[in-house]
């Protein structure tokens, strides 16, 4: 029997704190509760999954059917010499996998160490960071489809990876529920240093000497050092994306402001760090009521108290507002806004 809690309060499970009620909430402890789910007709319309809400935000209540991820457990479902399969369900926190693959030896998803989150959304936004992306590391996906109530494999390549997004965070947003997902570590790992102050920090060394641990603890360090931890002061991580740029609109603003942080694109487009475009606004640090700029990380918002949602969706527009005016730049809210 399913057990449908009404008016549940979601604020353990959004990393704003937010104090918002979903209409109605399912634990999904196993596959099978959304196949009965599917059955009762209760995955119609008006769903949200969630799992630790660590790149949401909620301008309201909810009023629909929450589905809590809560889906644990994960195996090696291939092993060889070099290669390790491992099958892992959706309701894992992604920090104690990374942590589980490094104690094992496993290279992979070293530069991803303590991305707060599970495991089932990582690929709907194809997280990254210092060097990696989810979409270097995942074979495969399997996830529910709540209009046909079965569950689908999806490949690599079928999720169309790309800065920040998939599939799932378009053509098929708020249609699946991630259910598990493979990924492909190796045993015999070189690292990937690819993220300059990474290659700082192991300057004295020679890359082959370099463990998967040594650069998980180092990218732990780097974290702690610019981001806060969600469960000390509430937030979502990068608010914003980092900007994709045409080569003209680049050229421009590097006439103007000489030292400009760019990356340049593969199509000849520039993505340019939000972070620095908020900062050179003057807004690192500003706060208005309860919600802020982080000092260390202009790309994140902070809630230091009782914000509301709509507090915080008011704040990011007057940040975007400021880019704008300042750049001509238009940035995109990362954070999903519900
Ligand atoms: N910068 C500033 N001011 C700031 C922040 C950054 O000038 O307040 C400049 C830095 O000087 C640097 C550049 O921006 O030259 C890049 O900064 P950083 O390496 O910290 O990375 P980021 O582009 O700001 C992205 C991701 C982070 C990820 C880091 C490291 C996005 C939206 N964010 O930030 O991801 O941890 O790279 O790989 O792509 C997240 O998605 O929640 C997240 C934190």
């Amino acid at each position: 029997m399913i057990i449908i809690k009404e008016d549940f309060c979601l604020a353990p499970f959004n990393t704003f704190g937010l104090e918002v009620l979903a209409y109605e909430l399912v634990m999904i402890t196993s596959t099978e509760v959304l196949h009965e789910l599917f059955k009762e007709g209760k995955l119609k319309e008006n769903i949200l999954v969630l799992s630790k809400g660590s790149n949401i935000l909620f301008t309201g209540h909810f009023n629909g059917l929450v589905l809590l991820n809560q889906l644990w457990g994960k195996e090696v479902i291939v092993e060889n010499d070099e290669t390790i399969l491992l099958k892992v369900n959706a309701g894992e926190f992604w920090p104690s996998l990374v942590e589980y693959t490094v104690e094992n030896g496993w290279g992979g998803i070293e530069n991803m160490t303590d991305i707060p989150g599970k495991v089932g959304a990582a690929p709907i936004q194809n997280i990254g960071a210092y060097g990696t992306e989810l979409k270097d590391v995942m074979v495969s996906l399997e996830a529910f489809n709540f209009n046909t109530g079965i569950i689908e494999t999806f490949t690599n390549e079928d999720c169309k990876f790309g800065y920040r997004s998939s599939i799932f965070k378009n053509d098929h947003m708020h249609k699946y529920f991630i259910t598990s997902v493979v990924f492909k570590l190796t045993k015999n790992p070189t690292v990937n240093l690819s993220y300059k102050p990474l290659a700082e920090a192991f300057k004295h060394k020679h890359i082959s000497e370099v463990t998967i641990a040594e650069v998980s603890a180092k990218v732990a360090e780097i974290r702690a050092s610019k981001l806060p931890n969600p469960e000390k002061l509430k937030n979502a991580g990068s608010f914003f994306k980092n900007p994709v740029i045409d080569m003209a609109q680049f050229h421009n603003l590097k006439l103007k402001y000489e030292t400009i942080p760019n990356y340049p694109q593969k199509d000849s487009t520039y993505k340019i760090p939000a972070g620095w475009l908020i900062e050179q606004c003057g807004l690192k640090g500003k706060r208005d009521g309860d919600v802020g700029v982080h000092e260390k990380q202009a790309l994140v918002i902070v809630n230091y108290g009782d914000a509301t949602g709509y507090d915080i969706l008011k704040f990011a527009n007057y940040i975007k507002d400021k880019v704008f005016e300042k750049f001509k730049v238009r940035l995109e809210f990362e954070v999903n806004v519900i």
